[in-house]
């Protein structure tokens, strides 16, 4: 008892972290990920470079091996992703526009009839929307226009009838022009009768940052009778880390939580990765690091415990 996925589930929530096909053979992080968590995202087993890098090609062995983690510790899965404009391989953003339909709808359908039954949700399409409200251009938005978006979700509602079907995208934990846009998406999804379950909140967060209207806006997208889920948390701060900005790091998870936690449609919580040795951000964010609940020693910070008081 006591743990980040017992007081979770005590709320009716899950705690979930995202774990990559290297982290499976790192016995001190698997063995964190095991006792705290009880929802896995694959880090990057399940994006297309990885399951479908050819044409003809399909690779499901790395995206495999995380399922089985993940049963092998009584935990759920993320599928995480189905359609995303990164993490592409060029043969298809150089596909003549007139396949790209084809080629999506046969990724999609492939890769949900292989976890069919095995994933308890899927990022349909990751990362949609432009900084100012507007879809992004893509292969998918080139050769479709915004109806790629339908498309995807009535694609893979059909080829896995059980699993949440989610659209993910960052910077929209508060309310903004980015997160109006989705408000304005799935609305318009819903009134048409696509298939959408839920919207994923990546929650990439700089410490003291958390939006101040984030309660409001998962508040707003469950009305519309759709699950909320924060999907890829991590707080992140200038390395090497200051004692006030781990303070800060602590109040922000304790917060993130709370917001979740006052709207029932928030189903649950992941942060993205088990601890600072294994996140992505000192790669992706130059001079941060130190974003999640564990330090380099997989030891927990006062973030971790700000979590267990706020569950
Ligand atoms: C990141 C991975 O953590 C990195 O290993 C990879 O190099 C790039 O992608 N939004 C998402 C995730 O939806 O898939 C991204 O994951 C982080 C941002």
């Amino acid at each position: 008892g006591g743990t980040l996925y017992d007081l979770a589930e005590a709320k009716g929530r899950y705690f979930g972290t995202a774990l990559t096909q290297s982290n499976l053979s790192n016995s001190t992080l698997t063995a964190v990920a095991g006792a705290q968590f009880d929802m896995v995202t694959p880090g990057n087993e399940m994006k297309w470079d990885t399951t479908q890098p050819s044409a003809t090609t399909f690779n499901f062995g790395p995206g495999d091996q995380i399922v089985s983690f993940a049963k092998a510790h009584s935990m759920r899965v993320r599928g995480h992703t189905l359609v995303w404009h990164s993490q592409l391989p060029s043969w298809v953003s150089s596909l003549p526009t007139a396949q790209v339909q084809a080629a999506m709808e046969n990724h999609i359908t492939t890769q949900a009839t292989h976890y069919k039954g095995q994933v308890y949700s899927w990022d349909v399409v990751n990362e949609p929307f432009n900084e100012d409200g507007s879809l992004r251009t893509s292969a998918f938005y080139n050769a479709m226009g915004s109806g790629y978006i339908a498309d995807a979700l009535r694609t893979a509602r059909a080829a896995d009838p059980n699993a949440k079907l989610y659209l993910n995208d960052y910077n929209i934990e508060g309310v903004n022009a980015k997160s109006d846009a989705m408000y304005q998406l799935v609305s318009s999804l819903k009134s048409q009768g696509v298939p959408i379950d839920g919207v994923g909140l990546e929650s990439h967060f700089i410490v003291g940052q958390v939006p101040s209207t984030m309660k409001a806006n998962i508040q707003r997208f469950a009305a519309l009778g759709l699950d909320v889920a924060v999907t890829e948390l991590d707080d992140r701060m200038q390395v090497p880390a200051s004692a006030a900005n781990l303070a800060q790091q602590a109040t922000d998870y304790a917060t993130v939580i709370a917001n979740c936690l006052a709207v029932s449609g928030c189903v649950g919580i992941s942060q993205w990765g088990v601890g600072d040795a294994d996140s992505w951000i000192p790669g992706a964010f130059g001079g941060y690091g130190a974003a999640t609940m564990y330090d380099d020693n997989y030891q927990p910070k006062a973030s971790y415990r700000s979590s267990v008081t706020a569950l």
